[in-house]
């Protein structure tokens, strides 16, 4: 508006003089020329500032130019701090990752190496910039991986291999996908934490083993006191007897202890044997039992006839006698134990339903964890150690199995064990099913 004025009352002034000096055409086009004339000037000190875009001030000129000149430049000042912002926080960003132990790769879509921090230098042997650009495939050339990022099931799982900068140091590898189709690959030097695992099955394994013969020793010689005292000294033989019952129960910690050390340590077999489950049930739910003695309790077995396993005889004799002896340990006597072993779609299934004492849902969880009880007095007044169901783990898991609880307080538990349908056979028998007790 106010420029609008301004012309108006230039034109004005110029008619006024023209008319004056009888010449108001010319002097109003005078007027007009010399106002387009500072128009164009100011266009090209704009332009020009623009262009130089160094110049910290902008051109100095009147009216709506200034206007113009103010506004952009407070833009201007307003863009560089922005950008002063976003440098000082992408510096800081890159510090914290470059400052970070794990190394870290960013990956494009087509998994080809976009960007990395100096631990992955070192970890993974990258180098700039000869690798960038490359595909993470020629990089890390371990079979694992190549099956993992084929995979592309990126669910927080992560894959363990030795570095290929140093075969020595192993890795801890995963890969995280974020924004449109990057991948962040994440690897750890888990080469320490690996050592002191090793060493703390090794002190397990070598504890228990020590501890066998001083053990049987022990056994021994309380065997012979027992028989020596067994008629004259009541009193000594009571004590005799709780000593027995106590190296017993420590000759099975150290077996359960071996046995886990074992499965931990031991190569799974190439060729497993196929194991004849519904027989090794039979003979199972007979030692049930006896255990059960005078308590009572009611088993049934029902197995598929003719539906035999892969895997390892003595593992899976033990994968299922520890489930079905809990059952019979916490149902309290006169209690259902249904015993199960049929194929469906999920595969092999061996199921263990009683009406025992069950389990409270937070417990549920650490089953398996080694010397979990819920009630360490009962279980122990039970004879139990607590390692049961660590080996049923591991037993699982070197047959590609998994275990399932399910329990409610006071309602009875169902103990299931999943076995993978490749591993089942199939061997024309007869049906093996035997009554209530
Ligand atoms: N069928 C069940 N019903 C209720 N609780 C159970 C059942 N099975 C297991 N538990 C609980 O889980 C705990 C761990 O079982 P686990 O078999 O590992 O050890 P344990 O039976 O105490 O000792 P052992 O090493 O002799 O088997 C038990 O102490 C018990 O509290
Ligand atoms: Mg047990």
């Amino acid at each position: 508006m106010d420029e609008a004025w301004r012309i108006g009352v230039f034109v004005a002034v110029a008619l006024v003089i023209g008319l004056i000096i009888g010449q108001p055409a010319l002097l109003v086009l005078l007027v007009i020329l010399g106002y387009l004339g500072w128009q164009l000037r100011n266009l090209r000190l704009l332009q020009r500032w623009l262009k130089e875009g160094k110049r910290f001030h902008p051109p100095e000129s009147v009216g709506v130019w200034d206007d113009v000149f103010q506004e952009i430049y407070r833009l201007q000042q307003r863009n560089r701090k922005r950008k002063r912002k976003l440098g000082k926080m992408l510096n800081r960003f890159q510090e914290a990752t470059e400052a970070m132990p794990d190394a870290t790769v960013v990956l494009t879509p087509d998994d080809e190496i976009e960007w990395w921090n100096p631990s992955a230098g070192e970890l993974l042997g990258l180098s700039y910039p000869r690798d960038t650009g490359q595909r993470i495939g020629n990089l890390i050339r371990h079979p694992g991986f190549a099956e993992y990022l084929r995979g592309g099931e990126f669910d927080g799982s992560a894959i363990d291999l030795p570095s290929p900068a140093d075969e020595r140091v192993s890795l801890s590898l995963r890969i995280v996908p974020y924004g449109k189709n990057q991948r962040l690959l994440i690897a750890r030097d888990i080469t320490r934490m690996q050592r002191l695992e090793q060493m703390r099955r090794d002190f397990v394994a070598n504890v228990s083993h020590e501890l066998r013969t001083p053990l049987t020793v022990v056994a021994g010689y309380l065997e012979a006191m027992e028989e020596e005292c067994r008629d004259r000294d009541e009193g000594m033989r009571r004590m005799v007897e709780a000593m027995q019952q106590q190296s017993e129960r420590m000759r099975r910690i150290v077996e359960d202890l071996l046995m886990l050390a074992r499965l931990e340590t031991e190569r799974v077999s190439d060729s497993p044997e196929p194991v004849s489950v519904p027989s090794m049930l039979a003979a199972i739910c007979e030692d049930a039992r006896r255990l059960s003695g005078e308590e009572a309790h009611r088993i049934e077995l029902e197995a598929e006839a003719g539906l035999w396993l892969q895997g390892n005889d003595g593992e899976l004799r033990s994968l299922f006698s520890n489930i079905v002896f809990n059952a019979v340990r916490y149902t309290p006597g006169g209690g259902e134990i249904r015993v199960r072993w049929f194929e469906d779609e999920r595969g092999g299934v061996f199921e263990v339903a009683d009406s025992g004492i069950g389990i409270a849902p937070h417990h549920i969880s650490r089953l398996t964890e080694r010397f979990y009880r819920v009630d360490v007095g009962r279980s122990r007044s039970r004879g139990g150690t607590g390692l049961g169901l660590a080996i049923v783990k591991h037993v699982l898991l070197r047959h590609g199995g998994r275990l399932e609880i399910e329990s409610e307080l006071g309602a009875g538990s169902i103990f299931r064990a999943i076995l993978p349908t490749k591993r089942l056979a199939h061997v024309q028998q007869n049906q093996i099913s035997d009554d209530v007790v």
